[in-house]
């Protein structure tokens, strides 16, 4: 086996670990790499359930071919068309011209206006089984879960499903593929980074796959990023119960955009009264310095939100116009909300954040604070109250 790793019977991990990629899908930092996981069964008949990103082909080859020798791959199981998994196919194709290709119907449209052709394809719909000799999959769609055409496959007689996007993490695989052989904590916050950032906005056809794989026995789960889930698969399952029904705990994410620090000033003064009054999970972020898809992790964490805004041409300060419009667009909910800023001239901050209040789906507390220029001490004292009012909220 060259670098692949048996994680049942004749059932391999063939994926590959990106550590160069600096961004994921162009836009999200990955400071700790990702992976691709790919999986590969060697029965009777040989199954590839999805592949890598483009860039990685020859060492991906490698990997499989240690494992199947001179034997053709009979089958690629597409759960999920987006490039990061199916980048290699066209060059798959070429070196198993005879190689069949499964899909659904989207997967097929999806696939033809990347790629082009179909001849290979033959198509699935939910419930369909392949028999590869001992092993067999069955086939579910789970739509926008992460697109119009993603699906699960789901072995029965090791009971594992390979989920594609669902369950996934940023984070490559050091050493070890299985979640007993990693760190959790860090997994654990990097699948959230990943749901809340890439999966999150679907989180209503994440209740309906949650539903529909509900009555499936699941021993292992195999996806397309970050660990295998052999250890406790069920306690995944919750997190994403819990994440897609925008669940929370009992702590605060203070954020703000502040051009001199007078509005960061504003933000330390709650969160020490949050802390003074009982809050113990507090994080406070200053939008300018920390990549909004960590923000969002612990937004989508914490049922406390607190926004601070100073002014900016008359608008909110821009990083933190991106973070409400990326609020909007997500359905963030049933958040307990406080808002507060600063202006020198002309204001813009505040008001602003009032209408993004307006139109999101959470509770506000308090009344929002504006400074001018920079907060006093009766301002201090006014945050201080708001603070508390939050962390009574919180509490009760
Ligand atoms: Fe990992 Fe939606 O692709």
């Amino acid at each position: 086996m060259y670098n692949a790793m048996e994680i049942k019977k004749n059932i391999y991990w063939v994926g590959i670990n990106d550590k160069r990629l600096e961004l994921f899908e162009n836009l999200w930092p990955l400071e700790h790499g990702v992976s691709y996981n790919s999986y590969l069964i060697c029965d009777e008949k040989i199954a590839l359930i999805d592949t890598v990103a483009e860039g990685n082909y020859e060492y991906y080859l490698k990997k499989i071919q240690s494992i199947i020798k001179d034997r053709k791959i009979d089958y690629l199981i597409i759960n999920h068309m987006e490039p990061d998994h199916s980048g290699v196919i066209p060059t798959l194709i070429k070196n198993y011209p005879e190689i069949k290709i499964i899909g659904n119907v989207k997967t097929l449209d999806i696939f033809k206006n990347f790629y082009g052709g179909e001849d290979y394809f033959h198509l699935v719909k939910e419930g369909d089984q392949l028999s590869l000799g001992e092993y067999s999959l069955k086939f579910y769609p789970i739509p926008m879960v992460h697109w119009p055409e993603s699906m699960v496959s789901y072995e029965e007689t090791t009971k594992t499903l390979f989920s594609n996007d669902a369950f996934g993490s940023f984070g490559s695989l050091d050493g070890g593929i299985f979640d007993d052989q990693l760190d959790l904590v860090f997994f654990e916050e990097e699948m959230r980074r990943y749901y809340s950032n890439i999966v999150g906005k679907y989180s209503v056809p994440v209740q309906n796959a949650l539903k529909k794989l509900a009555s499936l026995e699941i021993n292992c789960i195999c996806p397309s990023h970050g660990p295998i889930w052999r250890s406790n698969p069920q306690r995944v399952i919750s997190l994403y119960d819990k994440w897609s029904s925008c669940e929370s705990d009992p702590g605060v994410v203070i954020v703000y955009g502040s051009m001199y620090g007078n509005t960061g000033k504003m933000a330390e003064a709650i969160g020490q009264s949050l802390a003074e009054n009982g809050i113990e999970d507090i994080k406070i972020y200053d939008a300018s310095k920390t990549h909004l898809s960590y923000i969002l992790r612990d937004i989508w964490k914490y049922r406390g939100l607190i926004i601070g805004s100073c002014a900016y041409n008359n608008g909110m300060f821009p990083p933190v116009e991106n973070l409400t419009t990326k609020l909007l667009q997500l359905g963030v909910k049933d958040r307990l909300l406080a808002l507060f800023g600063s202006y020198s001239w002309n204001g813009g901050g505040v008001s602003n954040l009032e209408k993004f209040a307006e139109k999101i789906n959470m509770e506000l507390v308090g009344e929002s604070i504006e400074v001018k220029s920079s907060p006093k001490k009766e301002d201090l004292e006014k945050l201080r109250e708001l603070g508390k009012l939050m962390a009574e909220k919180l509490k009760s």
